[in-house]
């Protein structure tokens, strides 16, 4: 870290590794959490681990991108997003053209926490979909209608994020190919500016939750 050329803008990611509920077919590195406690513990360590950041990074270095991802970020309340978004500038602060994309489950957030991101820079936002068949979020554990996506993309933009991404799963199970092209069909009404579209493999002996 001591060696690092201020020169040139680092990248730093924030992982969140805790969701309000577990979906079944996720291989992500995160628990389940119905209280803020674990999560208000985990952000004191973060700025601990900032802590020792400051004392060992060469002044002037800035940050080209701050990429927070999860788990669940939205998991965050509003005054912990604003929280952990000036302990990170405070260490490293951006760039003058600087890139901060989020993930976001449209399932666990709402306009508090969009307006709290925008404020501190959000300029990209990733949305969870998977799938829009009920019998598919059924399967995975993920109930997430239509109207619900619909509304967080419609705050995202609302709340000036110029970039939009969504993620798709293919594999999962129940899912048909008629369900699929649906689902693909659906897609631009959300005007997203890109869409991933990820292979699920359904490794049981990997995950308990997949079982
Ligand atoms: C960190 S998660 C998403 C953030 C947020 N928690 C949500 O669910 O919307 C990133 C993405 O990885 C993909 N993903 C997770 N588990 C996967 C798996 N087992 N196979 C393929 N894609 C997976 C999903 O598309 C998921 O939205
Ligand atoms: S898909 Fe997202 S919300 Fe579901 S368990 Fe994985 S990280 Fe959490």
């Amino acid at each position: 870290m001591a060696a690092l050329d201020p020169a040139q803008a680092v990248s730093v990611h924030i992982h969140i590794p805790f969701c309000d509920r577990l979906c079944w077919f996720c291989a992500c590195r995160t628990q389940g959490t119905r209280t803020l406690g674990p999560v208000e513990s985990y952000l004191g360590t973060l700025e601990a681990e900032l802590a020792l950041l400051r004392a060992t990074i060469p002044v002037g270095v800035r940050m080209g991108r701050l990429h927070c991802g999860g788990g669940t970020p939205t998991t965050l309340s509003p005054a912990m997003i604003h929280r952990l978004g000036q302990a990170v500038k405070a260490v490293i602060p951006p760039a003058n053209e600087w890139e901060f994309p989020v993930e976001i489950d449209p399932t666990m957030v709402d306009r508090a926490k969009i307006a709290a991101l925008a404020k501190e820079g959000m300029n990209r936002a990733s949305i969870g979909i998977q799938d829009f068949d009920p019998p598919v979020q059924a399967a995975i554990g993920r109930a997430q209608p239509f109207m619900i996506t619909r509304g967080c993309v419609d705050d995202l933009r609302g709340a000036g994020i110029g970039s939009l991404n969504t993620h798709l799963v293919y594999g999962l199970p129940r899912q048909t190919e008629d369900w699929q092209v649906e689902t693909v069909d659906k897609v631009p009404t959300l005007a997203p500016d890109r869409v991933a579209f990820f292979g699920y493999p359904h490794v049981t002996w990997m995950s308990k939750r997949k079982g």
